[in-house]
C-alpha cells in the first residue's frame, strides 16, 4: 500500500472540513478526488502534506504513520503536492523556481539530472528557462509548478484542481502530461478536481466529497452511467 487515510477528522475552528475520511493507493494508481465547493478536497491534500494536522485519526505514506511529520519530512519520503492556485514566484526565472522545489538539498549533480527531467518533459519550459515566471500564460505556469513538484523525485503527487480557469485544449495537454508521469515514470496520481468530467474521461477510481464526508466512491465511468453521480454531487435524495 503506497498511501493509508484512516479516519481522519480535520477541523479549522468550530468548523468540521473534514469528517472521518478515509482512503488508500497503491504504488502506480490514479485516483480522482471530486466534489462540490468546500466539499474538503483541497483540506485532504494538506492533510497528506502535513500542511494541515488532523485532529484524529492516521495517515501512512509507505507503511510510515506521517502524522505530525513536517511537509518538508514528507516530501523527502517521496510525496509532492502541488497546491491549488498555480503559484509561481514571478519575479524569479523559470530555472530559478525549478530548483526551489528541491528544498534545502545542495546536490548539485542531482539537481542537474531533475532539471534535465524536467525539461525533458517541458521543452517550453527549457526553451524560457532563464525568463521571468511571471510572464508565463497559465497552461506554463501549471506546468512549472507540476515541474517543480517532481523536484523532490517524488513517487506521488497530489495535485489541486490542475484544470481551473485553463481552456479545454491546455487542460488536455497538461492531463497528457500527468498521464505520461504515469505511463513512463510510474508516477501515482491523486488528482482534486470539483467536475467529474476528467474522472469519467480518463477512468478508473474516482471518490466525491461533500459537506467533509464520503459521498460516493467507485469506477468513475460505471458511475456517471446513472444518477448516482449528480445525486450524490448535488445531493439530491434518491429514489
Ligand atoms: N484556513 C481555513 N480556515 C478556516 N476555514 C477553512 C480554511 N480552509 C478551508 N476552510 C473551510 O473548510 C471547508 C473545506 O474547504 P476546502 O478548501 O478543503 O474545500 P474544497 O473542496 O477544496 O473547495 P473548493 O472546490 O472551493 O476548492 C470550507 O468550508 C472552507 O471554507
Ligand atoms: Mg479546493
Amino acid at each position: 500500500m503506497l498511501l493509508s487515510v484512516e479516519n481522519i477528522t480535520v477541523r479549522y475552528g468550530r468548523l468540521t472540513a473534514l469528517r472521518n475520511f478515509s482512503l488508500t493507493m497503491e504504488q502506480g494508481e490514479t485516483l480522482f478526488v471530486t466534489g462540490p465547493n468546500g466539499a474538503g478536497k483541497s483540506t485532504l491534500l494538506k492533510s497528506i502534506a502535513g500542511v494541515v494536522a488532523p485532529v484524529t485519526g492516521t495517515i501512512h505514506f509507505h507503511e510510515q504513520d506521517v502524522g505530525g511529520q513536517p511537509p518538508e519530512g514528507i516530501a523527502r519520503l517521496g510525496l509532492s503536492m502541488v497546491p491549488e492556485g498555480r503559484h509561481v514566484f514571478g519575479s524569479l526565472t523559470i530555472e530559478e523556481n525549478l530548483i526551489l522545489g528541491a528544498g534545502m538539498r545542495r546536490d548539485k549533480a542531482r539537481m542537474a539530472e531533475n532539471l534535465a527531467s524536467v525539461y525533458d518533459l517541458f521543452p517550453v519550459l527549457s526553451e524560457r528557462k532563464d525568463s521571468h515566471a511571471g510572464v508565463l500564460s497559465g497552461g506554463q505556469q501549471q506546468m512549472l509548478v507540476i515541474g517543480r513538484a517532481l523536484m523532490t523525485e517524488p513517487q506521488l503527487i497530489a495535485i489541486d484542481e490542475p484544470s481551473l480557469g485553463l481552456a479545454p485544449k491546455i487542460i488536455d495537454q497538461v492531463y497528457d502530461t500527468l498521464t505520461r508521469l504515469r505511463d513512463e515514470r510510474g508516477l501515482s496520481l491523486l488528482i482534486v478536481e470539483q467536475s467529474t468530467t476528467r474522472a469519467v474521461m480518463a477512468g478508473g477510481r474516482m471518490v466525491m466529497l461533500r459537506s467533509g464526508e464520503l459521498v460516493l466512491e467507485g469506477d468513475a465511468r460505471e458511475l456517471s452511467k446513472g444518477d448516482a453521480l449528480n445525486a450524490a454531487y448535488f445531493g439530491f435524495e434518491e429514489h
